[in-house]
């Protein structure tokens, strides 16, 4: 039987390319500092930690639509941190964490072969898989006016971005969702960056200055990785047209992917308490000071980065070559060229490290 493996119609996994520069880093002799991934190194919140256990005991399968506990703190949490009000919980559907939901998103909504999914010019990989996953072609464009005469029937929006730290404002939000409307293409908005603005606020595509108050057509996709550091427990939901939620979840209940009932009761417990995620917050605002001012004074230049956990910094070379440089003073960062094209005179450097190991690193840049 002739068989294609599924994993080589997708690109390769960019992170086996950095191995040369991680052992490079990795012999620095006080450690490497690696700021090459986005993943959380504090730990899950004492209340958060309570509610997972809490329910330890359960032996039943959870739902696949969740508590009603789960997606009312969902809505709860929007309004209270995001101003968007009125979210019926019945339109938020748990997802194990926001990877999971992205990469299947295109095929859960009947995206196929002959269709184009549009994604940012740079962006995090799991777009294009999802749209690979389910047939389609990708379209790079930061624009409407990008798009050709293609059959587009989705379109990702990730604001603030991963990798640039770029905030779309309300305008350019506004104008996709119109464009998008006005030709039945679904808008899917990833915002697991949208509690981290810096210099500027950023806004959900369910925004009322955004989408009218009208949900039609548009998805918006939270994780609470980040902004609750829980990244190792999978948990996010999905939230916004009734009628698609409705879609994923009748595709679900056959499907699975269920959340487990201790994380949802964890989820919950982190969606109901933003003392811990302002904490957090505060914690990324100083190290990205940190940081900042580090990369500046050893001359790069750092463009957008205006929210998020990352740094889109270049010294203006390939940035291969400054993987290198980082390197050579212990320090991991990610190549611009892992999220696009365009992205290969920059590195993306993460926020996500400890104080010690922040410091350490704006110590070595700035030697
Ligand atoms: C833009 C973006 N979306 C989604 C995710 C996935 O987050 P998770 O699967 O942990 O919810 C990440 C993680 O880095 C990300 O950067």
């Amino acid at each position: 039987m002739h068989r294609t493996p599924v994993a080589q119609t997708l690109p390769d996994f960019p992170w086996d390319s950095l191995a040369d520069a991680k052992s490079l880093a990795q012999s620095h002799p006080d450690g490497i500092v690696d700021l090459s991934v986005g993943t959380p190194v504090d730990p899950v919140a004492p209340v958060i930690q309570s509610a997972l256990s809490s329910v330890a005991s359960v032996p039943g399968y959870p739902t696949t639509h969740g508590t009603i506990e789960f997606r009312e703190a969902a809505a709860k949490s929007m309004e209270r941190r995001y101003g968007i009000a009125g979210i019926d919980p019945a339109a938020v559907l748990p997802a194990i964490g926001t990877k999971e939901m992205i990469a299947w998103l295109p095929r859960l909504l009947a995206v196929q072969a002959g269709d184009t999914v549009v994604i940012p010019e740079l962006a995090y990989p799991t777009y294009e898989v999802g749209a690979l996953l389910a047939g389609a072609s990708v379209l790079r464009a930061d624009s409407t006016v990008a798009i050709g005469p293609q059959r587009v029937s989705m379109i990702f929006l990730n604001s603030p971005s991963n990798p640039t730290g770029r905030v779309l404002g309300v305008d350019h939000l506004r104008k996709v969702v119109d464009w998008a409307r006005e030709r039945g293409i679904i808008v899917v908005s990833d915002e697991c960056y949208l509690g981290l603005g810096w210099d500027t606020q950023p806004v959900s595509v369910l925004d009322p200055a955004v989408c009218g108050g009208n949900l039609d057509g548009l998805l918006a996709v939270h994780s609470l990785s980040k902004t609750s550091n829980l990244a190792s427990y999978r948990a996010g939901f999905v939230v916004g047209d009734p009628e698609l939620v409705g879609d994923l979840l009748a595709v679900r209940k056959h499907a699975g992917m269920m959340v487990p009932l201790p994380i949802q009761a964890a989820a919950t417990a982190a969606m109901a308490n933003d003392e811990h995620e302002a904490e957090q917050k505060e914690r990324y605002r100083r190290r990205r000071t940190i940081l900042l001012e580090a990369v500046r004074s050893a001359g790069f230049t750092v463009d957008y980065s205006e929210a998020g956990l990352y740094l889109w910094a270049t010294r203006d070379e390939p940035c291969r070559d400054t993987v290198q440089w980082l390197a050579e003073r212990g320090i991991l960062a990610a190549p611009g060229e892992f999220y696009g094209p365009t992205g290969n005179k920059h590195v993306r450097i993460a926020l996500t490290a400890s104080d010690e190991r922040i410091n350490t690193a704006a110590h070595r840049i700035s030697a």
